[in-house]
């Protein structure tokens, strides 16, 4: 077998399991405990991205705009699509765009983390994290939103290959039900 094949296909064989869902979901946490109970590598794309571009994600939005976001972060997926040995937060928007979902798909396991449309809006009332999509809301228009963009994003989300709906579900619940 030559190099390259054989490269590819040690590249297929490899472990890569991206976490899917809404900002506040959980993804970044529960995918750091994951990588370490699985003995992988941890990324999380948004940090990936402004990594990538020596920018922050607010940054990209208000000089760059959401499209140039996105076109972004289509290019950080191709890129860790390729890595291997691998659990990856993605970004709660990143399914919902051009083929992504397809490409999670056919590169690992997807796991959608599927929380309470109410927990999210406490938990993104409560975080420090800068989210660009829903600065300055109050929790009325918050919660709004949420239901609204969910509506929409649902039909991404849920084709993922699995799905967690219990935010206490244990590590090795998740390894047997990958496996
Ligand atoms: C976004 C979610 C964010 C980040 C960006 C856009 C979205 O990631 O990628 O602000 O469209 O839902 P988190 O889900 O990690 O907050």
């Amino acid at each position: 077998m030559n190099f390259e094949l054989e490269t590819l296909n040690l590249k297929l064989r490899r472990m890569r399991i991206y976490l899917i869902g809404y900002m506040g979901c959980g993804k970044s946490t529960l995918g750091r405990s994951l990588a370490t109970h699985l003995n992988l590598q941890f990324v999380d794309m948004d940090h990936y991205i402004e990594m990538r571009n020596h920018k922050t994600i607010p940054q990209i939005f208000a000089e760059e705009g959401e499209a140039e976001f996105r076109k972004k972060e289509r290019k950080a997926l191709e890129e860790l699509s390729e890595f291997g040995d691998i659990v990856i937060a993605t970004g709660g928007g990143a399914p919902c765009f051009f083929d992504n979902i397809d490409l999670m798909n056919n590169s690992g396991k997807t796991i959608y983390l599927n929380i309470d449309p109410s927990i999210l809006a406490d938990r993104l009332l409560k975080s420090k994290t800068e989210r660009p999509l829903i600065k300055g809301k109050s929790k009325e228009e918050l919660t709004a939103f949420i239901n609204d963009t969910l509506s929409k994003r649902n039909q991404f989300y849920k084709q993922a290959q699995f799905q967690i709906t219990r935010p206490d579900i244990g590590l090795k619940e998740i390894e047997d039900m990958i496996s």
